[in-house]
Order: structure tokens, then sequence, then C-alpha cells
């Protein structure tokens, strides 16, 4: 049968003068945000949170995402849409799916769910969980078509996985999608007996699926039901990247080893923490049109005072990060090269023998800046980041080498949620540590230890708050220095 005639265009009149309507709105709306990041990719209006269906394709990288175009909180989901040439700078684009079938429509907790894109025979296939609060099983998994990246239509045939398994809860969603061999591969999250776990489905043709077996399952510490999971393939190594709602520790994980494409199994080496702040989940990779794997996470926000949701909107992805395993299978992640292009205006400090200083490059809370440190005596540092005049607003991150301890403490950050947190982490070398941090209105994202470390942080500082104090109580044998960029506006990109 011809698979035009099995698609239904769901895209009626209707809901495209309601899609015209919103993207007026957004425009509007917008004006004037003291809290609108950047260089982080933030929902026009609305909701946003995980990021779905990433892939480059036909020319351009393509990111969905799980929107609500009506209010800035959780509600009836949709796939917002944006499409880039540089994975920096995003162009908002009509959203793509529609909660408008018997297996995703619904008024409060319901909606097309997260998932994943991939290219076959020139199209873009989505896979997606489809779910209804009160249908039975609430969630399945679904097919969408476009010729072109850009209209999509739902195959008429869905639910393309009607069920979980017996053995598992109807908790049953985020399909990632990957082709090997000629064989689609898919890997959804579910829950067994109050344990997370992720199982590996198999299909020829992106319409038929069947069960392989079970990828990973909680040992009982690590959360009750998994979402969002991903599988990364690298050289020597598989990695799937998982977000435990409820593990003891860590809200975004991963486990990597080598994958059994006969039982589904992974054989695990290491058991990780992807990111170590609190802003940090359901995070996607996808490998862009140079073979890098590109990974973007969304910063978190369930139930957090948000104050830019008065301004009409909450929601924002963290930036896009290189990922790889090295030949331990260990993850390392670097903000991509790209920008660097939003690099203005360097300045350099030179902090060695330094015991307080006030760096203060820029009048702006929109930078990156890197601080490098080498020696026998660098002890600790603390950088004192979003400061206002009087200090009584600060962020503080403190460096301590002697027990190779990173915090973050939001304590007098401004608004929003407070807290202190940590990771641990390596030397990049022999007695040489390199921190990476970008500030941007909002966020804080930094980088260390071999780029083993990530941590991601909303900071809902007065926009005024932009001092930068630098405070050490290292000896005279270390060198330590730091530069700081200003990071340039965007411009749109059509
Ligand atoms: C993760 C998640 C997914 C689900 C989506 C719904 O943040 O709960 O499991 O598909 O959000 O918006």
């Amino acid at each position: 049968m011809n698979e035009e005639i099995m698609m239904e265009n769901t895209l009626n009149e209707k809901t495209m003068n309601e899609k015209t309507m919103n993207e007026k709105t957004m425009n509007e709306n917008t004006a004037n945000d003291p809290y609108r990041p950047v260089f982080h990719f933030s929902v026009k209006k609305g909701w946003m949170n995980d990021p779905n269906g990433l892939i480059y394709y036909k020319g351009r990288y393509h990111m969905f995402y799980q929107h609500n175009p009506y209010a800035p909180v959780w509600g009836p989901m949709h796939w917002g849409h944006a499409t880039s040439r540089d994975l920096i700078h995003w162009k908002h684009e009509p959203i793509a799916l529609l909660p408008d079938q018997e297996y995703e429509a619904h008024k409060e907790v319901g909606g097309c769910f997260s998932g994943s894109a991939i290219e076959k025979d020139g199209k873009m296939y989505l896979i997606y969980t489809g779910c209804v609060q009160d249908r039975k099983p609430s969630q399945c998994q679904a097919v969408a078509v476009s010729e072109d990246g850009y209209s999509f239509g739902k195959y008429i045939n869905n639910p393309v996985i009607a069920a979980s398994p017996a053995e598992c809860t109807e908790e049953f969603r985020d399909p990632k999608i990957w082709e090997k061999d000629g064989v689609y591969y898919c890997v959804i999250g579910t829950q067994s007996e109050d344990l997370g776990r992720v199982l590996l489905y198999r299909s020829y043709d992106i319409y038929q699926w069947e069960y392989v077996g079970i990828v990973a399952k909680s040992n009982g510490q690590q959360g009750d039901m998994w979402e969002c999971p991903d599988l990364c393939t690298f050289e020597n190594h598989d990695v799937l990247i998982y977000s435990p709602i409820h593990a003891a520790e860590g809200d975004t994980r991963y486990f990597s080893g080598k994958i059994n494409y006969t039982t589904g199994e992974l054989g695990i080496l290491w058991d990780k923490i992807l990111d170590y702040g609190p802003n940090f989940y359901a995070p996607q990779s996808f490998t862009d049109k140079t073979g890098r794997r590109i990974l973007f996470g969304w910063m978190r926000c369930w139930e957090e005072h948000m104050p830019c949701e008065p301004y009409g909107w909450a929601g924002q992805l963290t930036l896009p990060r290189r990922l790889w395993a090295d030949s331990c299978g260990i993850l390392h992640q670097e903000p991509v090269k790209e920008l660097e292009a939003l690099r203005r205006n360097e300045t350099g400090y030179e902090l060695s023998g330094i015991k307080d200083m006030q760096l203060q490059a820029i009048e702006s809370s929109c930078y990156e800046l890197e601080l490098t440190a080498e020696g026998e005596e660098i002890n600790s540092f603390t950088l004192f980041l979003r400061c206002s005049e009087n200090r009584s607003e600060q962020t503080v991150l403190h460096f301590d080498t002697k027990q190779n301890l990173v915090s973050v403490d939001r304590t007098n950050a401004g608004e929003g949620e407070k807290g202190c947190f940590d990771a641990p982490f390596l030397e990049e070398d022999n007695k040489s540590y390199r921190l990476q941090l970008f500030v941007d209105h909002n966020s804080l994202e930094l980088f260390t230890s071999q780029n083993t470390v990530s941590m991601c942080f909303y900071l809902w500082a007065d926009p005024r708050s932009t001092g930068i104090y630098y405070e050490s109580d290292s000896g005279q044998n270390c060198s330590i220095t730091a530069k700081i960029w200003e990071l340039a506006d965007k411009e749109n990109i059509s």
C-alpha cells in the first residue's frame, strides 16, 4: 500500500490558524525580557521540556521539543520545532505535532510525549509516545512521517507499539531510535515492581516492532521509573543514558558497556552520573553532519519558581555538548566549538599569588570564563558570580584541589531555588586544572575534570548583578590565570 494513503494529515485548517496565532503572540510577549537567554535555546512562549527528535536532515538541524503552547506550565504536550544550520542560532518553526488522535489527545495529562527522529529513504520519521491519562493502556508508541521535515502525517495504523510487556506497568515511554546494519532499534523507558528499566525493540520498517529484551534495570538505588533512555554507540562502547525518577543520586545517569543485540542486554562496565547540577534532565543525543555525537539536555524546572513566567515562557535547553567515550568507556562532554564564534572582547587575568580581586571585564551577564591552574600549592579558589554591588546577592563557586571537589552555592543567588551542589573531579594532568563556565542571563553551566564533570543551574539573579570576584588561599608555587569573553547576541537566521 502506498505510504501516503496510509498517512493522515492531521494539520487541518483550524489547527493551522491556531499555530499562526501562537506565532504572533509569541513575538509580542517576549519584548524587554531580562531573563531571556542569549546563547541557550529557549521556548518563545508557553512551556517546554525535553528535547525530542534531534536530527540533521536535508541540510539543517531540526530540534523538536515537548511544548505546551498555551501557558508557561506543563500541559497538553505538542512537539515544538526549531531549525538551525550551526546548532547555536535557532529559527522557531510552527508546531510539528498536535495531540489530536484518540491515543494522545487529553486536556490535562496527555499529549505527544517524548520521542526521536530518523531518516529513511529521504523521509523523516518521528517515533514518540502517545499519552492519555485515563485510556487503557495510557501510553503507547506512535509514528509520524514527513517528506520535508516541516509537515507531518501520523501513521494511520498507530499505535505501532500498543502496550508494554505484561510484566511492566503502563509507564512506557520516550522511544529513541537508531539504525544498525539495515535494522531499526529503539530503547523505551518503563518500570516493573517499582524499579526503572529500559527495553529494546527491533523493526525492519519502523511500523512493526518486536520486543527484544531488557537493556538494563534499576538495582533499587537507581530510581523507580526510567525516562528518556538514549543508547549512544561509540566505536568500542555502547552508552545508555537515562533519567531516573527518585534515584538515590544523580538526576541523569549513564551505564557504559556493550549491548547484545540478540538478548538486548547491556554488559555494564560503568554506572555514573551524567551531570551534577540540579537543572539537567531528559537529554537526547544525535550524530551531526560531521559525525560528532551531540547532546542537548532540558534545563529542568519541574515545580520550580520560574521568574520568567510573567514574561509568558518557561523552559530552555542546555548548551549543545559534544559527547565521546574514552578508551575505558567513560563519557566526556564539552560545549561545541561553534560557541567560540560568539566570543568578543577577551580579557585576561594573571591570578598567581593573588588573594582576592574583582574580575570585571564586562558589564554583562552573558559570558564565558576559563580558569587554568597549575602547580603544587593551588589549594583552593572561589569565584563569586552574578554579584550585586553590595554583594548581598551572589553565587559562590568553590574549587578545592585538596578535596577534589567543586561546589556551587545558590543560597544568595537571587530568586529561584537555593541549595549547594558539589561534584568530585580529577586533575586535568599532573597538578593542573581547568574550569570552563558559561553564564547566560538566567543560567550557569560548568565543565571541568577532563570534561567528565558538568553542572547545570538556573541562576535568577537581579539583571544588574553582574559582578565577578575571585578569592584564593593558594601559595606561591603555582600559576593561575583566567580569561573572560563576552558572548555576543546571536542573530536570527532564516
Ligand atoms: C521527561 C518526561 C518524559 C515524557 C515527557 C512528557 O521530562 O516526563 O518521560 O515523555 O517528559 O512531557
